[in-house]
């Protein structure tokens, strides 16, 4: 630890640049799942309720150091603006003139949102510059973005070494959420990870094999293994460059005595397209012009075994494309298994990710996990025991 909280700062009369992560699923300018808005109330509500000005800085997207308009962050004012109950101003800049001049002109009991960070190429690569610029307009730091906190950039991590800083309600929450659930986790301990690409999370699954008693690998993850296990995997969104690497994963858990779990039976359709006609069959039986596009009703009953006989589950990424019905079958049927197990006192389950949340959002299941983090990338990061950027920089 050894980081303050709000709790420890005198905010009245104070602008606070808070660090939030409000990376959102947008789909036609809707919000399609706001967890991590409704996450942030708390610290906002708590800044103003002590006469502090919240200052919101936040990425959206990867726009790469481009003013890229989908990736504007003024399509989420009406979406805080319902989260907070209040006026949320928004700042065309996240530094510099255009920032200064709505910093100056922010009201009592107003939430000031910033522009994307991202849109400056320097946010990335840590630039003191950067957080100079954006340290200009504030008092105080605090960072509420746990599941940025894997990240070392300017609005993570230089800013906290310039201001008097500390963490916020949902940093705090996540944090101590997950030291109960996983900091000394009862064993068997299982984990999903799914998710488009093995090359995204490689690291990750290497060391993740050395701390898991069960690895289950879903979604086009799973394909690349499937691959390197000499399986046909026919237009199947896989990564043909990475098999060596996945045989590699899986030689190394062998030793480790991990047991990674594939699909056995695979749905199958010829296009990547909500109630595209499918059908179920063998993974080695994958037809060369069809996408596996799901995990089968035999791969989710060995899953849901592998549930039961678990104590501890953590999951990163669905099981199948999701976010097309009916695709998202094996997701939802394995979380409400580890939803009913959790409720029945068996299972400590902890979720997290933005795609994750959703799909367990979707299916029902969320509110009975044991713990849902906002975080995807920095919730694992965390759990291979590494240190998080944005967290160390608190603890300075
Ligand atoms: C996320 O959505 O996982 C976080 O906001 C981090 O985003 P990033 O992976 O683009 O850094
Ligand atoms: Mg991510």
């Amino acid at each position: 630890m050894g980081w303050k909280t709000l709790d420890d700062m005198d905010l009245q009369g104070k602008r606070v640049l808070v660090r939030v992560d409000i990376n959102v699923p947008v789909l036609d300018g809707a919000v399609t799942d706001d967890t991590r808005i409704q996450r942030i109330v708390p610290t906002v509500r708590d800044i103003l309720a002590a006469g502090g000005k919240p200052i919101l800085l936040a990425h959206f997207g990867r726009p790469g150091g481009e003013r890229r308009q989908n990736l504007s962050l003024k399509q989420l004012v009406p979406a805080l603006e319902a989260a907070f109950g209040t006026k949320v101003r928004f700042g065309e800049d996240c530094v510099g003139y255009e920032a200064e001049i709505a910093a100056a002109n922010q009201g009592d009991g107003e939430v000031l949102l910033l522009e994307n960070t991202r849109f400056h190429a320097e946010e990335t690569q840590n630039s003191m510059t950067l957080a100079e610029g954006m340290a200009k307009m504030g008092d105080i730091y605090c960072n509420d973005a746990f599941s940025a906190a894997h990240r070392a950039h300017s609005s993570t991590e230089a800013l906290a070494r310039l201001l008097p800083s500390c963490a916020g309600r949902l940093m705090q929450a996540e944090l101590s959420a997950l030291e109960a659930a996983l900091g000394n986790p009862q064993r068997p301990v299982t984990a999903v990870v799914g998710g488009a690409k093995v090359s995204t999370k490689l690291d990750l699954l290497g060391n993740l094999i050395e701390k898991v008693d069960n690895l289950i690998i879903g979604g086009g993850m799973a394909n690349t293994f499937l691959l390197a296990k000499g399986l046909d995997v026919g237009k199947s969104l896989a990564e043909h460059a990475m098999t060596d690497t996945a045989a590699e994963v899986m030689a190394k858990a062998d030793k480790a005595g991990c047991r990674i779990v594939l699909p056995s039976d695979v749905v199958v359709a010829e296009k990547f397209e909500a109630h595209a006609p499918h059908k179920v069959v063998p993974a080695n039986k994958c037809p060369a012009d069809s996408m596996i596009l799901d995990a089968g009703p035999d791969s989710v009953a060995a899953i849901c075994t592998i549930f039961e006989q678990s104590k501890t589950l953590i999951w990163n990424g669905p099981l199948g494309a999701f976010e097309l019905e009916p695709f998202d079958a094996a997701t939802n049927a394995a979380a409400l298994k580890a939803a009913e197990l959790t409720q029945a006192g068996k299972l400590v389950s902890v979720a997290g990710g933005g795609d994750t949340v959703a799909a367990l959002n979707a299916s029902g299941a969320a509110q009975d996990f044991t713990y849902i983090s906002t975080a995807g990338g920095a919730f694992l990061e965390w759990m291979e025991g590494k240190t998080l950027p944005g967290v160390a920089a608190l603890a300075q």
